[in-house]
């Protein structure tokens, strides 16, 4: 014996609430990175692709900086033609010239502070010692 009164308005209470998750994350901004802005340069390709970067941009940058360390600067990489030298600010700082939106706004996101930046110069940063100097 059931009653359907309460059975059907049960029923539906209760698929609300078992795919919660779903349709929350479908109508909030919680779970979405932030939207990058693309380099102010016009540039339309990273030295791999949008998805290689965003999963392995650290280990790249770890690499990079063991080979220009060993072979003493002289690699470069060519992206559409244009050839950088690998670094930090020779290289990816050349595109991305605004570190505070695109490095930072991803990492404030999740949390992580890089402490490359104790040594390796913004452009910001940069920019500012070349007109005190
Ligand atoms: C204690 C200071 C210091 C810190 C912190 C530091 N670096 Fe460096 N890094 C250097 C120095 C010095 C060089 C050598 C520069 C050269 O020979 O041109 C270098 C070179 C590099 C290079 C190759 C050349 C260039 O100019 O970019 C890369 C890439 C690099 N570092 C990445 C990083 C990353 C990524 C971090 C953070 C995870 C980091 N570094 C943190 C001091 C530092
Ligand atoms: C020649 C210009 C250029 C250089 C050099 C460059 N990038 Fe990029 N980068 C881009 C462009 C353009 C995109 C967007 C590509 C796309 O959406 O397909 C991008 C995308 C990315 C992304 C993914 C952003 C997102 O929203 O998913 C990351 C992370 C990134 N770059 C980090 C770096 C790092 C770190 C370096 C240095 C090792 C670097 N880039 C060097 C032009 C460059
Ligand atoms: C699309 C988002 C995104 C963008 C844009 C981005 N990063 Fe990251 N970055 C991350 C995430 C996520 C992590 C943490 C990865 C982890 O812990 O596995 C990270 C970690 C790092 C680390 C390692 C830090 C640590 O303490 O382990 C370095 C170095 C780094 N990013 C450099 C850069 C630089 C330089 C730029 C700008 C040129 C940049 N990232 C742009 C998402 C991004």
């Amino acid at each position: 014996m059931y009653n359907k009164r309460t059975i059907i308005p049960g029923l539906a209470i209760f698929v609300l609430f078992v795919t919660f998750p779903l349709w929350f994350n479908a109508f909030s901004t919680a779970s979405t990175v932030p939207k990058t802005e693309l380099p102010p340069g016009g540039e339309k390709q990273c030295v791999a692709s949008a998805s290689e970067m965003r999963a392995s941009h650290m280990a790249l940058l770890n690499e990079w900086r063991d080979e220009v360390l060993r072979d003493g600067g002289r690699i470069a990489v060519t992206v559409n033609g244009k050839e950088y030298r690998k670094g930090l600010q020779m290289a990816c700082m050349q595109c991305h010239t605004n570190k505070e939106k695109f490095c930072d706004s991803c990492h404030e996101y999740v949390s992580v502070t890089p402490y490359c930046w104790d040594c390796h110069l913004t452009p910001t940063a940069a920019a500012e010692k070349k007109e005190t100097h």
